[in-house]
């Protein structure tokens, strides 16, 4: 169990940071490397523990990673057939490991994978996933806590509607359709998150045929293969709001760096909302928040929506924000985890179903805390930042 000791401070936070690629834009890129042949080199690379996992897996599946900390570079490499099965003492660590399902199915049509379990954040079924595997041809069954999926003859095009937008789901269906063969793939209300846009881009400058047909409707034209390049990936997005919510906290002045401010538009119009001074570039944004702030109600809700992962971070900055203010969580159904945590350093927050009523407060005082998730353990830390003398100890 690692421990974090952190002295609040009175002083408002004050500089600039350069923001790292996002990590949920570099697991679905790493995991779609098994469709192609070639060498894949993967830039702008966050080397947080999620990333480390898949390199991993890769590894696991037969794949040759080499990586560069140093210069933020993955390159993978496939000169040998994969193996098939995603082994459970992985996916157990890291969701995101199911990613590797569509490309597998793609390439190889068949795939074995542990079910990846419980998560902090409630309920996090794949039945969308599989069901979407089934409409491109593909059969499965679930024995001793194993999905096996194969698709005899071949992945074929079709058509799939999400009941409800999924951001992996949509990844894992696009790495599906790549090779189908038949009718083109179209693929109905998926996630536009930028972390799946970049995926999309990628495969797209890689060989693929994807192209947008309405707002949330992608069509699929199956290819042959793929050719190996370069690419860069985006700036995280919601490390992006976290720096910028601790010179919210701090009532301080920042600059976040290598950030699209397209990513955060809900984002910025809540800080703008709250009364922060927000100057923003092409690839830049500036906030100041160096005055008194107003409480505000905001709901989560797919991307261009307030983002989820978001959503602890601003629970936390609005508990030293003077009135009430009111988030209503709507993607997951147990994203509350730092709120107890937060009252134990003295804020005022009560939870009923999904909806957070936060009274601000103008103090809060320090306390010992454990955390759970990344999203979770950042909201404390921030919490922590805005008190007085706290220990925060972290599940890892
Ligand atoms: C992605 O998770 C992100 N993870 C999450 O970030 C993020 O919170 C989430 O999207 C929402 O934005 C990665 O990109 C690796 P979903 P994902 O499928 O794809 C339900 C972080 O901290 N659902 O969009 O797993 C589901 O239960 C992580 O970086 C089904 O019911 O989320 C949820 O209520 C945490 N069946 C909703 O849809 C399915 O088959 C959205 O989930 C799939 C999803």
């Amino acid at each position: 169990m690692q421990k974090y000791i952190i002295k609040g401070s009175n002083k408002g936070v004050r500089g600039s940071v350069d923001i790292s690629g996002a990590k949920n834009s570099c697991l679905p890129l790493m995991a779609s490397s098994i469709l192609f042949e070639d060498t894949v080199t993967i830039k702008n690379v966050p080397f947080v523990k999620d990333v480390i996992t898949m390199c991993n897996l890769l590894e696991a599946l037969g794949s040759k990673v080499q990586i560069s900390e140093k210069n933020k570079i993955i390159k993978i490499t496939n000169k040998k057939k994969h193996k098939l099965i995603i082994p459970y003492r992985l996916i157990s660590t890291m969701r995101a490991g199911v990613l590797a399902m569509g490309p597998l199915l793609a390439r190889y049509k068949s795939c074995r994978s542990a079910m990846s379990g419980g998560c902090a954040l409630g309920p996090r079924p794949i039945n969308f996933h599989l069901n979407g595997f089934k409409k491109l041809g593909a059969n499965f069954n679930i024995n001793k806590g194993y999905i096996n999926i194969s698709a005899k003859k071949g992945l074929k095009g079709n058509e799939f509607k999400f009941p409800k937008v999924s951001v992996t789901g949509t990844s894992n269906l696009i790495m599906a359709s790549v090779f189908t063969k038949g009718k083109p793939t179209t693929l109905k209300n998926i996630s536009i998150e930028p972390e799946v846009l970049d995926l999309i881009n990628f495969l797209n400058k890689s060989g693929s045929k994807i192209h947008f047909i309405g707002k949330r409707t992608i069509k699929i034209n199956g290819v042959n293969k793929l050719k190996g390049i370069s690419h860069e990936i985006i700036g995280d997005r919601i490390e992006a709001f976290s720096y910028l919510s601790t010179a919210v906290m701090t009532r301080g002045k920042i600059k976040v760096n290598k950030i699209n401010p397209k990513y955060l538009t809900s984002e910025l119009q809540v800080l703008k909302k709250m009364g922060c001074e927000i100057k923003i570039k092409n690839s830049s944004i500036e906030l100041n928040a160096n005055k008194r702030l107003k409480p505000v109600k905001v709901k989560t809700s797919p991307y261009p929506g307030f983002a989820t992962d978001n959503m602890p971070i601003l629970l936390a900055v609005l508990t030293k924000v003077k009135g009430k203010s009111i988030i209503k969580e709507q993607i997951f159904t147990n994203r509350y985890m730092s709120a107890p945590e937060l009252v134990r350093l003295g804020a005022s927050i009560s939870i009923k179903s999904n909806k957070a009523t936060i009274i601000g407060k103008e103090k809060l005082y320090g306390a010992e805390c454990i955390s759970s998730d990344l999203r979770t353990t950042f909201s404390i830390i921030l919490g922590a930042i805005g008190s007085q003398l706290s220990i925060v100890c972290f599940m890892d």
